[in-house]
């Protein structure tokens, strides 16, 4: 039996080309900058997003706690998301490592903070209040099942931070997904932030990484963070190589992707007792759940069994993520085998 994989996009192994550019990668010791791979990666992140430098970190949870630790001080105050992959799924490093209270402000279905409540969070002058210096956004959001945030969303909701002189940060590990869907360049959705960072080990198949976008001053300091926590990475070009193929390559894939996730989310629509939502399937997650009069342990069992494997999110929330390692008739096969289940369990 084939085993469907949803769980995520970051299963994804790296493409034959990826294999050969990083046998074939021109090396040197990054920590001195002297790796030509990472710094062409990096100029290439930067001039992709229109921002001045990037910085090449080992994934999107290091990227999201250098630019926490470059923005704030010790004893800050952040405001992110109440579901942000920051604030449910980063350890709680920015807390850990750089002292800040993490201020949470609910996010709705589709990612988005409203904007009034963004500004009631944001602490005025007082002695006795912490600084507010820093909003996170998230696009395209995860826990929202891929849901997309538009540059104009953006746009209003940073200059309303700027405007009471917060920095920011935008966790953007899957913004290429957001551009293609939008059919608009990555640069125009991080136009109005301070930083942003995206992964290449996702939807993009890359092996290792991220990138961490902003201004060079930003990017030196962030760079000195990287030393501290131990990401300063010596002949870190061989998977440098990996992720210019994915920023040359592997982009305009990802409306595969998305077109597979509408498959799949069509498909669970038309399975008797399986709820979704159609117009949340942005790009390439989709979120489900099972009929209420079913075993939620289960479906959970038996799915694995019939060797589809989702990401289960509590209560009656699943995730499945369309990514290049499963193709339409593979789809096709899951909501088969998902519909048989939800037969013989109803
Ligand atoms: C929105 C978002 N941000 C950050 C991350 C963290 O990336 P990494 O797994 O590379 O640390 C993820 C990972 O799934 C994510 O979905």
């Amino acid at each position: 039996m084939k085993i469907i994989d949803l769980r995520s996009d970051t299963i994804t192994l790296p493409t034959e080309k990826m294999r050969q550019a990083m046998y074939e990668a021109e090396l040197g010791d990054d920590v001195y900058g002297e790796d030509p791979t990472v710094n062409k990666l990096e100029q290439l992140a930067a001039s992709m997003l229109k921002k001045e430098a990037a910085l090449f970190t080992s994934s999107g949870t290091m990227s999201n706690l250098l630019a926490v630790l470059t923005h704030t001080r010790p004893g800050d105050e952040i405001i992110l998301g109440s579901e942000a992959h920051m604030f449910w799924y980063e350890v709680g490093g920015a807390a850990a490592l750089g002292g800040v209270i993490m201020r949470t402000v609910a996010n709705d279905e589709y990612g988005q903070m409203d904007f009034g409540a963004v500004e009631e969070a944001i602490r005025s002058e007082n002695i006795h209040y912490p600084k507010t210096t820093l909003l996170c956004l998230e696009n395209t959001h995860n826990r929202c099942g891929g849901t997309i945030l538009t540059p104009d969303y953006t746009s209003t909701i940073a200059g309303l931070a700027h405007e009471h002189d917060l920095r920011v940060h935008l966790d953007g590990a899957r913004i290429f997904n957001a551009a293609i869907a939008l059919d608009i360049p990555a640069s125009e959705l991080v136009k109005p932030v301070d930083s942003v960072c995206f992964c290449l080990s996702k939807g993009l198949s890359a092996p290792v990484g991220s990138l961490l976008c902003g201004t060079e001053e930003f990017v030196e300091k962030a760079r000195r963070w990287r030393k501290m926590v131990g990401g300063g990475m010596r002949q870190a070009g061989v998977i440098a190589a990996a992720g210019i193929v994915a920023l040359q390559e592997m982009i305009s894939r990802l409306a595969d992707d998305h077109a597979n996730a509408k498959r799949l989310v069509y498909g669970l629509s038309h399975i008797p007792g399986i709820t979704v939502w159609p117009d949340r399937t942005q790009t390439n997650i989709v979120m489900f759940e099972p009929p209420t009069d079913v075993s939620i342990n289960e479906f959970i069992q038996q799915l694995d069994l019939r060797g589809v494997k989702c990401g289960y999110r509590g209560g009656l929330k699943f995730r499945a993520v369309a990514h290049r390692m499963v193709t339409g008739a593979d789809i096709d096969e899951a909501l088969e085998r998902i519909d048989q289940l939800v037969r013989e369990l109803s």
